[in-house]
């Protein structure tokens, strides 16, 4: 118990360093708030996470594997501090992955995300020049299917079957990739420029940029992904995904607290903005 605390309190310490300064008090307060709601209600949803977390090669597996995840929680309370200090990120540890090899296992992804990631159907994520971290991040998260944080049928079935390796291997042909820039619609610019630089004061909006950066290049070390040239269709169904609840990974529900702030129409404006971002 005492060390899924911990646990979170470290992951906290790591997804800040992209926050500006009063954002960081209030996301460790946040942390905290998960902290007590994960130990109060260990809903299956944060079991699914804690298994990824601990036990990454079963992540897919049977429910049940969180009692024993939780039981090597405890164990690893009482090791000796040989570990480094940080734990493995949620996804737990990331292997090598071989770019080549990633190229080669692309035939079932090309016909939604175009030959080197660049989709061309504006509901279809580009994933050329993502972060690999992040891109491993997510596709160990679809394949947690209904019980992991990010279900998505057409891309659960994409990766239900895949291993670790597999995962790592394609996450690193992407990332290599370089994606293809976007365009913004010049009469959602105003708005969508304000809220990105400025966020919204009267309705608590944080700037996306003090996170994805004034370019929308994310923070890799802070796992933020990279959101500039991205299609504005996709943003703007991801920012309603994380505000009705279908999309949940976000640390310490970051996005997932943004989303519920914007209206309809600065959704609209702010995925124009970005897909015009470089
Ligand atoms: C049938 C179309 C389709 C196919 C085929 C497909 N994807 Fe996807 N992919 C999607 C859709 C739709 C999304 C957005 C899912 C959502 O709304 O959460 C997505 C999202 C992603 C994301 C998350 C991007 C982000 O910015 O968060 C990654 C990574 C990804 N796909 C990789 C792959 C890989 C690797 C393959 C091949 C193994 C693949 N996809 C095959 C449709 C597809
Ligand atoms: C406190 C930091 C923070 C702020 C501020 C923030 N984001 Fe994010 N955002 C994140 C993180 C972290 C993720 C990745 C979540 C994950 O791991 O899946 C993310 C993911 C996203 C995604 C999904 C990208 C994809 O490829 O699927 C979109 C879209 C997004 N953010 C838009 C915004 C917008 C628009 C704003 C401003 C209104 C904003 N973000 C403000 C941290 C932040």
């Amino acid at each position: 118990m005492k060390s899924r605390l911990s646990l979170l309190f470290l992951l906290c310490l790591i997804v800040n360093p992209g926050l500006s300064m009063a954002d960081a008090g209030k996301s460790a307060a946040k942390a905290d708030e998960t902290a007590v709601k994960s130990e109060a209600d260990a809903k299956p949803q944060d079991a699914a996470k804690d298994t990824s977390k601990e036990t990454p090669k079963e992540a897919g597996a049977a429910p049940t594997k969180s009692e024993e995840a939780a039981k090597d929680a405890n164990a690893e309370a009482t090791k000796p501090a040989e570990q480094p200090a940080a734990p493995p990120p949620a996804d737990g540890p990331q292997l090598v992955g071989n770019i080549e090899a990633g190229k080669g296992k692309t035939q079932t992804c090309v016909a939604c995300h175009g030959p080197d990631g660049n989709s061309t159907v504006p509901n279809w994520p580009k994933i050329a020049g993502q972060y690999e971290n992040y891109l491993v991040k997510q596709l160990r998260e679809f394949r947690l299917g209904e019980k992991g944080p990010r279900y998505e049928p057409s891309m659960y079935g994409m990766v239900a079957n895949l291993s670790d390796q597999d995962i790592a291997d394609l996450a690193a042909y992407y990332a290599s990739e370089k994606q293809t820039l976007g365009k913004a619609n010049s009469a959602l610019v105003e708005v969508g420029q304000r809220i990105y630089r400025g966020g919204n004061v009267k309705t608590g909006v944080t700037a996306c940029l003090a996170c994805h950066g004034p370019e929308g290049l994310g923070n890799e070390a802070a796992k933020y992904p990279k959101l500039s040239g991205q299609h504005a269709t996709y943003i703007d169904l991801q920012l309603h995904a994380f505000r009705d609840g279908k999309r949940k990974n976000s640390p310490n529900e970051m996005m997932e607290s943004i989303s519920h702030r914007l209206s309809d129409d600065e959704i609209k404006a702010v995925s124009s903005y970005i897909e015009g971002l470089r």
